[in-house]
């Protein structure tokens, strides 16, 4: 986990963007799940589909979103101290990473994949399913732990130190936004 010298204090603001992100996160994982059941029926998917699913996972999922829970959301949640929370937080650190692991996996079958390459299919088959119930179960842990820190009151409206390390925010109304609908309409292509 990076570890900025001051913590910005978590707020409102920052915890409705990352439950804006969990969701769209959410429906993409929703998706892959249904290409992996068709691809486990005989389906050969695009290799083009595949890759924009990939490229959501590292461009959007690790590089923005786990990344900005690393570098910001995380050390406020904790308060720059290694509270009795801290075991969670690695645990979902530890996550991001294998989920890069797998990443790698799914690039690599999509690279070697041709008709002829059912191998190539079933492993990126296995491995996307595996994401997407890895991340799933991953995400709602994540909202357990803010809501919890909601709960007990500890998510202020606004931050007063809004100047340090603002978070850069990717716009989600773009082509990540829309991936949900576009590999639907794949589906069913
Ligand atoms: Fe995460
Ligand atoms: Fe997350």
């Amino acid at each position: 986990m990076h570890r900025d010298n001051k913590v910005r204090t978590l707020c409102m603001k920052d915890v409705n963007a990352i439950i804006r992100e969990h969701d769209l996160i959410l429906e993409v994982l929703d998706v892959m799940g249904k290409i992996c059941d068709t691809m486990e029926g005989g389906r050969q998917m695009n290799k083009i589909y595949l890759s924009e699913i990939t490229e959501f996972m590292d461009g959007f999922m690790d590089q923005y979103h786990h990344n900005k829970e690393e570098r910001i959301i995380f050390p406020s949640l904790l308060g720059g101290s290694f509270n009795e929370d801290g075991m969670t937080v690695v645990k979902l650190v530890n996550q991001h990473a294998h989920g890069r692991e797998m990443s790698k996996i799914m690039k690599h079958a999509i690279s070697t994949m041709s008709n002829w390459s059912w191998n190539a299919n079933r492993m990126f088959g296995t491995y996307a399913r595996g994401y997407a119930l890895f991340f799933t179960n991953h995400i709602f842990l994540e909202n357990a732990l803010i809501m919890n820190y909601m709960e007990r009151g500890m998510v202020p409206t606004e931050t007063k130190d809004e100047s340090l390390k603002p978070v850069e925010e990717v716009s989600i109304s773009d082509s990540y936004g829309e991936l949900p609908k576009t590999l639907q309409k794949w589906l069913l292509d």
